[in-house]
């Protein structure tokens, strides 16, 4: 079971009021040391496939790797939808992130839109298919349509886009859209839901650790 807490661009919990946890944190850049001195597993938000070169706002992996963080998110639907992330520069940076010796975890999902086409499954290989298993590589199937909306995907809806997601690549699925403490149990529960990606609710130290203590007890 793996929880993880997606921060997004807010400064988040005070690191140490998290001590203990057995969850991966992913802070915004400038709170990535603290998490690791704080002892928590620490992933970065975003990471470019080059180790240095001129590309200006982005972050490489041995820079990341240089002050103990453990992994990477990638292909957040954010990154998707506001930044001109494609399927190629997912691609690029799960490849790059991999090979540098830092874990990933790479997000897919298809938006409302989408789904309403009868596309899922069409966008879920789309984004697949750029992909290899690794043994480092972890990914979050998050629907855009429940992601800070308060819409959460049912269980069964959760499920089934696991199973058809594992189907295509065989790696671990966390879900995430609106995880809270109380639907957390609901989506943990599901056979092919590996854990959960967290956001509103990870930035409340209270509510992530409940969601913790939730994915604990269904699979410790
Ligand atoms: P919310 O939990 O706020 O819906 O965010 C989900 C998410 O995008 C995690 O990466």
């Amino acid at each position: 079971m793996i929880i993880a807490g997606n921060w997004k661009m807010f400064r988040g919990p005070d690191p140490h009021a998290l001590a203990g946890l057995d969850a991966i944190v992913c802070p915004p850049f400038t709170r990535l040391r603290a998490c690791v001195e704080a002892g928590l597993t620490t992933y970065a938000q975003n990471v470019h496939w080059e180790p240095e070169g001129a590309y200006t706002g982005e972050i490489s992996a041995p820079m990341l790797l240089e002050i103990g963080v453990t992994g990477s998110l990638v292909g957040h639907s954010e990154r998707r939808q506001y930044f001109g992330e494609t399927d190629q520069t997912v691609a690029l940076r799960v490849r790059g992130a991999l090979g540098a010796g830092l874990r990933v975890i790479a997000c897919v999902g298809e938006t409302q839109a989408e789904r309403e086409r009868g596309e899922t499954e069409d966008v879920l290989r789309r984004q697949l298919e750029v992909l290899e298993p690794h043994p480092d590589l972890v990914l979050a199937y998050e629907p855009v349509w429940a992601i800070g909306t308060g819409l959460t995907a049912t269980p069964e809806i959760a499920q089934e886009a696991h199973a058809f997601i594992k189907s295509l690549l065989d790696a671990p699925v966390l879900y995430g859209g609106s995880v809270k403490p109380d639907n957390a149990e609901g989506l943990l529960s599901q056979p092919d839901v590996d854990g959960a990606l967290v956001g509103g609710a990870s930035l409340d130290a209270e509510s992530f650790r409940a969601i913790c203590e939730t994915g604990a007890r269904i699979r410790s």
